[in-house]
């Protein structure tokens, strides 16, 4: 269902909102099902149990490339450009990329992997992480896909959390001028995963790596060998997809568990009307796989539409940083879908690198990841757009399976850093500090969600009580999404950042909690305290507070210097290195209230060096700490 006036979405909105069975059921009859639904959604935010086309059957890769065949067969699916600009790139018809599925598909039965068991990748974006993710779709079997700057540690918390049969992985990626040795790390992981049963590895650099008898198997002679053809397997619409690991405010990473019916619903209508594609545009969307971005827009997405979706090995600064803009030419991309953080980082660079490329393929461009500010927004629309092209600000999450609040291209306004209206469906509210929900137009609250939509993810693999307890506890029978926002006069909502303890690092979702449990590994630090500060590249940086076992805290400038190394090397171990804080202080004491409660406030305005309005601080546990504090950070 393409919206295509501003009067249509309206229209959509208002019939999503009063009789979503009927809406819903309406742009689910575009796809192809086995079996049809009983009841089109079901459940609520109170028991957290929502359904979506419950008692219905299908398979998603027969969505994504099956059905196209008849219509598409020989339209390019994939665009899959390396990392050098030396490669060669590598393209996949519809056909073709339904027969290179189906070989995986046959490779992974041939090595015992049956619907409902669990994959994980741990690979960076070669063709072969796209086709993997679908070829477990097409046996039933659950991806999971760990992004590939991860480390061991991390990785191998989330093969033990959801009891992964098999990793797949490289032998080292490509990233820009840097390798990194996917296999070692993964080794290290499987030191302590006794679930893993088969290692496949794709090798994509020729390093030699160890290989495991009767464990380990190269991936690309297995593929050669495999049968094209695959039948699907028919699974139930809430049967799962995929888990997806994502950071929260406290504890251990969440597997977010998406199904299969609602996701596909949710993933095909939010791609065909924020985009607006027509028939040959070519879109491009910089994500990486490892995160939702690249699931619901690299993937499902663009495939569920019969789109042809590029997909990029490398990073824009290399060779060069007109990488991007140099690839936007080389395939007449006309949709382009990035993060503010580069965009920032892109626009630091000299203009000439953008102007030596042709960008007048280009009808519209997207942000997505964090709040783009208004400096980004102007450029991209100026340098990038030429003020041609309509920029969708997509605000979604990891959780809400795929975009939430967006303009549609072209279709409804775009204006500088407003995510502006709800998709059909997703009925935002905006709450005070009191839980009242604010119901004058224009206001700023928290942002909860008040009705199911089909792409939300369904419950924390393994942990349905935290789920319910993280998302439906803070407002009674609303889902909260841990932002705030504002909203204007004509219902036009601005995303304002997080309101809890997460940080949001070049686009990165990443928990407080986790980098300082990861910080006090270090065998000198007894406690750490870490928040954001505002970063012109990266949106936010990590800043941590550190305080040392008596007598262990560095003094000279060396020794503070070797100390940060250390704590670096404890982060990168523990989680990766885009956890490596940009700031560390070491400080004697945090302040706490009398109960024992670190004031994060105050630690966030001494971070973004801003000392006004610290509050009342003589009712602390040791207000005396706030005044070093602020001298160790130079205010
Ligand atoms: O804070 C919001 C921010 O990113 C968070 C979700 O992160 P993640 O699950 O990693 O998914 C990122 C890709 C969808 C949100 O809670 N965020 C995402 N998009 C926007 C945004 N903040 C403002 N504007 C956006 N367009």
């Amino acid at each position: 269902m393409q919206i295509s006036s501003k009067e249509d979405y309206f229209k959509a909105w208002q019939e999503a909102s009063e009789n979503p069975e009927n809406f819903w059921s309406k742009v689910a009859s575009e796809y192809q099902w086995k079996k049809p639904w009983e009841s089109v959604q079901s459940g609520n935010f109170t028991d957290v149990n929502i359904k979506w086309f419950d008692g219905a059957t299908l398979n998603i890769t027969e969505n994504c490339l099956d059905r196209h065949l008849q219509e598409r067969p020989d339209k390019t699916a994939v665009i899959w450009e390396p990392n050098g600009v030396d490669e060669k790139e590598i393209t996949y018809t519809y056909k073709e990329l339904h027969a290179e599925v189906c070989r995986f598909a046959n490779v992974l039965k041939d090595q015992g992997i049956r619907k409902g068991d669990r994959v994980v990748f741990y690979m960076s974006m070669v063709p072969e992480l796209l086709t993997g993710v679908l070829a477990c779709a097409r046996l039933g079997a659950v991806h999971s896909v760990v992004f590939a700057g991860f480390s061991a540690q991390a990785l191998a918390g989330r093969i033990k959390d959801c009891e992964a049969k098999m990793v797949i992985t490289c032998d080292e990626s490509y990233r820009g001028a840097k390798t990194t040795p996917l296999k070692e790390i993964t080794d290290e992981a499987l030191k302590d995963c006794g679930s893993i049963e088969k290692v496949l590895i794709r090798v994509r650099t020729g390093a030699s790596v160890p290989m495991k008898e009767g464990r380990d198997i190269e991936l690309l002679p297995l593929l050669k060998e495999a049968s094209p053809h695959c039948d699907a397997v028919e699974v139930a619409a809430e049967d799962p997809l995929f888990i997806l690991y994502t950071s929260g405010s406290t504890g251990t990473p969440k597997g977010l568990l998406h199904t299969t019916g609602g996701y596909m619903v949710w993933a095909g209508f939010t791609f065909e009307n924020v985009f607006q594609m027509q028939d040959d545009d070519i879109y491009w969307c910089t994500a990486d796989i490892g995160w939702i971005t690249g699931h619901s827009y690299i993937t499902y997405g663009p495939l569920l539409k019969g789109a042809t979706t590029v997909m990029f090995e490398g990073v824009p600064t290399y060779p060069e940083a007109d990488r991007f803009w140099q690839v936007v030419d080389k395939y007449k991309v006309t949709h382009f879908y990035t993060a503010p953080t580069a965009i920032r980082a892109l626009e630091a660079c000299d203009i000439e690198l953008v102007k030596r490329h042709d960008l007048s393929s280009l009808k519209v461009l997207g942000s997505v990841g964090e709040p783009i500010n208004d400096e980004a927004w102007q450029w991209y629309h100026k340098e990038i757009g030429k003020e041609n092209c309509p920029i969708v600000d997509t605000w979604w999450q990891t959780e809400t399976g795929g975009i939430m609040i967006s303009s549609l291209a072209g279709v409804t306004e775009s204006i500088s850093t407003y995510a502006t209206y709800p998709l059909p469906g997703v009925i935002p509210q905006l709450l005070d500090s009191e839980a009242n929900v604010i119901d004058d137009k224009s206001g700023e609250g928290n942002l909860c969600i008040s009705k199911p939509w089909p792409g939300m993810a369904r419950t924390i693999w393994g942990n349905h009580e935290r789920y319910k307890e993280t998302y439906f506890s803070a407002y009674k029978g609303k889902y909260f999404t841990g932002d705030g926002s504002k909203r204007d006069e004509s219902g036009r909502y601005r995303i304002t950042g997080r309101v809890d303890d997460v940080i949001n690092v070049s686009g990165h979702r990443i928990g407080t909690a986790e980098v300082e449990d990861a910080l006090n590994e270090h065998h000198h630090v007894i406690e750490s305290a870490v928040v954001g500060f505002p970063h012109d590249i990266k949106g936010q940086g990590i800043y941590a507070y550190v305080i040392c076992n008596n007598g262990k805290a560095p003094t000279s400038e060396e020794e503070q210097e070797n100390f940060k190394k250390e704590l670096n090397a404890v982060i990168t171990k523990i989680i990766g290195p885009i956890a490596k804080p940009d700031q560390v202080q070491f400080v004697s004491g945090l302040p706490k209230t009398r109960s024992g409660k670190i004031m994060r406030r105050i630690l966030r305005k001494i971070a973004a060096k801003d000392i006004s309005n610290l509050g009342d601080i003589s009712t602390l546990l040791n207000p005396e700490v706030v005044e070093e504090i602020k001298k160790g950070a130079g205010l």
